[in-house]
């Protein structure tokens, strides 16, 4: 018998981050962050001066991140090869490089038997692009998470300013849809809704509303 698992897929800045955690905390179920996998191979490959055309080693730092996530409160600490990565992941630079090395067939196939060990009872929150499509393809449960490109752009220059970093408007919208764009047009695990998820646009919707949304949705299949 397996855990239940909740897949929430979508674009860069829909709100997966924070409603993965708040939907795994009402629940009381595991939670897995698949972007921070991808962030840390960057970060590692950059530490070791690995480059980002360089599949095969890019494959091996992946396969051997020296990684431990510690829960914290409300949040959660990333050690990454014992020093704290918490806030260097989040860095633009490193969700450049990051979204870089998850379009290498090499690196997602080293990733795989992680993420899937996040799969543990009494259920999983699994955060991504491909958890739906390809991590966990047998989910019970599928959400696709989406906001315009601007609503995206706008909570970004919110998140920046609250951490008293100021952004315009039109530069982040121009880096979120490059994103998008290289997210979904990627040959291996391409960013798109599964078959059998269920979209929820939450252009209008504040965060509250989507958690228990979502909850919703996950009583009526459970
Ligand atoms: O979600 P987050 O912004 O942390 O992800 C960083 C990058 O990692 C994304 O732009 C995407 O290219 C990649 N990613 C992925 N598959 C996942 C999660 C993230 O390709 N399941």
């Amino acid at each position: 018998l397996q855990a239940p698992v909740l897949t929430i897929d979508g674009p860069g800045g829909a709100g997966k981050g924070t409603i993965s955690r708040l939907v795994a905390e009402r629940l009381g179920w595991h939670l897995l962050d698949s972007g921070a996998l991808y962030r840390l191979t960057a970060l590692a490959a950059g530490k070791h001066d690995v480059s980002l055309d360089d599949e095969a080693s890019l494959a091996e730092v992946a396969r051997h991140l020296e990684v431990v996530f510690v829960a914290e409160g409300g949040t959660t600490r990333v050690m990454l090869e014992g020093s704290d990565a918490t806030t260097t992941i989040r860095t633009e630079q490193v969700g450049d490089a990051a979204s870089r090395v998850a379009a290498l067939p090499g690196v997602r196939e080293a990733l795989l038997s992680r993420q899937r060990d996040f799969r543990q009872f009494p259920g999983l929150v699994a955060d991504g692009r491909d958890m739906g499509t390809v991590v966990f393809a047998d989910a019970p449960l599928k959400i696709f998470l989406t906001a315009s490109a601007e609503e995206r752009a706008h909570r970004r220059q919110a998140q920046l300013r609250e951490a008293g970093v100021d952004a315009s408007l039109s530069s982040l919208l121009k880096e979120i849809q490059a994103r998008d764009a290289r997210d979904m047009q990627r040959s291996v695990a391409p960013l798109k809704p599964a078959e059998d998820a269920i979209t929820l646009d939450t252009t209008r919707l504040t965060i509250p509303e989507v958690v228990d949304r979502l909850t919703e949705l996950l009583t009526q299949r459970g």
